[in-house]
Order: C-alpha cells, then structure tokens, then sequence
C-alpha cells in the first residue's frame, strides 16, 4: 500500500543506488513543487494564442512531487525508473506515464511543447546527453517554454542553444534552497 510518507524512502532508496541520476536526498519540497507550477502556469499563460493551448512533458517525474501541482495541465510523464513509474501510475491514473529515457522522449517529439523538468543537471554524467536533446528540441521550434529547478547557483543552460532563460524565482525554504528557471 501505498501512502504518503513512502515517497521520501522510496526516493532515498533509489538516491543510494542511482545517486547521480536522481541527483537528490528528498522529492522536491510543496514550496519548490509549488514554485515551479506557478512558472509554469505563468509561461502557458504568456504564450502568444496562436502558440497556446500545447501539451505538457514532465521529464524525471520521480515520486510525482512536482506533478501534484501541474497535473490540471494534464502533463505526459516520463520517467526512466521503472519503481518510480508504478508509483506514478498509482498516484496519477489519469495522467499518460512513460516508463522511457527523456533523451528518447525529447528525440520522438513532434509536436510543440512546454517542458517541466527535474532531471539534475549538476555532477549528472549523463546531463550533456540531455542539454543536446533538449537543444536540438529548442532549434527546432519544438520547446514552448521549458521550466527546470537547480540547486547550483548558475543558469544551468547557459552557453548552450537554450539561451534565453531567466530566474524565476528562488526557493529558500527548499533544503538546499533552489532556483527556479523559465526558457523560451
Ligand atoms: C531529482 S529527481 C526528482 C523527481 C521529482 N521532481 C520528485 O521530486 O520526486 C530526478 C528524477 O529524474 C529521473 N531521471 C534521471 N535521468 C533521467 C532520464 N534520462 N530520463 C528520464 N528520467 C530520468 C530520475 O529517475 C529521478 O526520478
């Protein structure tokens, strides 16, 4: 049975065995989960009409920590660990989960998107295989407006195709505190 307080050990259980793929201790904090919706929400709602309504991936899901707060915008869900994906089939039945790779996901886009991410981006041996996903979706008109959150002090995607972000805003109540990023 599922609860609510499995989701922490769940998420710390795979941290010890993946810890750079998962690239944090706990699921993300309400205030970071929260945060991050609202820059969302905020990007859709900035879109020019010709541009808007589009659908929603959400890459790196986890425990569904960021989902609880975006899933009245009906995201896809992708997420590479197969535990993690039951878990968000059971606490997301409505939503369509992928149990694949985001790079995978990214490269059989067709359709333009706003993206939410949480895939680490820091001391992720995999992240540069991500970036050039998510550039080659940029370039080619495909990414909306792409949401990410970092615990690092930079833009995560500076000197890369996906240039034109901005802080959104900084989450101090997260442990560590976080930067919520918003790219168009
Ligand atoms: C920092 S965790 C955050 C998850 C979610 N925000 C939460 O708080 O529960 C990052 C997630 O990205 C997933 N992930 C890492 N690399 C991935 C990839 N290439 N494709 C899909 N998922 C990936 C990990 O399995 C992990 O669930």
């Amino acid at each position: 049975m599922l609860n609510g307080r499995s989701h922490p050990n769940r998420f710390f259980r795979n941290f010890i065995h993946k810890p750079r793929a998962i690239g944090a201790v706990l699921p993300a904090s309400p205030s970071l989960s929260r945060a991050v919706a609202a820059a969302a929400g905020a990007a859709l709602d900035a879109l020019a009409p010709a541009q808007a309504p589009c659908g929603v991936l959400e890459l790196g899901a986890g425990t569904g920590a960021l989902t609880e707060n975006i899933r009245h915008m009906q995201p896809v869900l992708i997420e590479r660990d197969a535990r993690f994906s039951d878990l968000l089939r059971s606490r997301f039945p409505e939503l369509e989960i992928r149990n694949e790779c985001a790079v995978q996901a990214l490269d059989n886009l067709r359709q333009p998107v706003g993206i939410v991410s949480s895939i680490p981006l820091l001391n992720n041996p995999e992240a540069a295989e991500l970036v050039q996903a998510l550039e080659r979706c940029y370039l080619a008109g495909l990414v909306r407006y792409l949401v990410l959150y970092t615990y690092g002090a930079f833009d995560p995607l500076r000197g890369t195709a996906v240039s034109r972000g901005r802080r959104a805003e900084v989450v101090w109540q997260s442990l560590p505190p976080a930067s919520v990023w918003v790219y168009r």
